[in-house]
């Protein structure tokens, strides 16, 4: 089970202090089956990067440019650079992207890059909740998924991250039933149309403490990836203690 940690725009040199009750718990807990992924801004990557060293957990970007190592893109950061600071896993294709204008093809341009510099990419994919109330889902999710994805070999080190858009913030999650659908119907295009056979699909829409333990019920739910609840440590712990233990 993957948990993965979404700091969005917060966070400060301070609040990185939060790590430290979460590095010991990884530690008491290192014989379970789990992976913990932070993903700060990029103003903390660098004090993250120093913190996790000799941990399991691991770090990622919530961003990235399409250009693999450098050029004149003000404002922009490399999957390169990302390598180079200690990252392993960039997102890509978050709905508070896309919703500023980031393109599909531009997407696929920044999973390719990243990909070749080495990084794990979370690709995030969902509909909005007027595409679900006009029964869209299924036609989006493939979309996103069949223009958002390079057709290279090693796709295999995706994980794809679903988070509806009206989950997001707003503390409204999925029925089970649905969501089991959904990610069933991502798996079964992964390995069909993409030959992705073992593939990660992960959850994320107001996750936390309450309500992670149903979500996790879900039999093929291979994570959660976690904005709100994850900047404080108690929450993050709590959603993964739910789950693995
Ligand atoms: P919330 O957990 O705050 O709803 O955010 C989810 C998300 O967007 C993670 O990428």
């Amino acid at each position: 089970m993957y948990f993965i940690a979404n700091w969005k725009m917060y966070g400060n040199l301070k609040t990185l202090k939060s790590i430290n009750k979460v590095i010991e718990f990884s530690k008491r807990y290192k014989n379970k089956k789990f992976k913990i992924v932070y993903c700060p801004p990029y103003t903390l990557l660098e004090a993250f990067s120093k913190k996790v060293k000799k941990t399991t957990i691991e770090l990622g970007a919530q961003n990235c440019h399409f250009e693999i190592s450098s050029g004149p893109f003000t404002g922009s950061i490399s999957p390169m650079m990302l390598k180079s600071i200690g990252s392993k896993y960039v997102i890509i294709g978050h709905s508070e992207n896309r919703s500023t204008g980031e393109t599909d093809f531009q997407i696929k341009n920044k999973i390719n890059s990243s990909m070749k510099s080495g990084l794990n990419i979370i690709f995030c994919i969902g509909e909005t909740l007027q595409q679900r109330k006009k029964k869209l889902t299924n036609k989006i999710l493939k979309n996103q998924i069949l223009k958002g994805l390079p057709k290279i070999k090693k796709l295999n080190k995706i994980l794809i991250a679903y988070e509806p858009v009206w989950s997001i913030g707003t503390g409204i999650i999925p029925k089970l039933s649905e969501l089991e659908k959904n990610i069933t119907f991502i798996k079964n295009l992964l390995k069909n149309n993409i030959k992705i056979k073992n593939s990660k699909v992960l959850y994320g829409g107001s996750v936390n403490p309450k309500n992670v333990k149903n979500l996790a019920s879900i039999k093929n739910i291979d994570g959660f990836l976690v904005g709100g609840a994850s900047q404080k440590a108690k929450n993050f712990i709590d959603i993964v203690k739910k789950t693995i233990i």
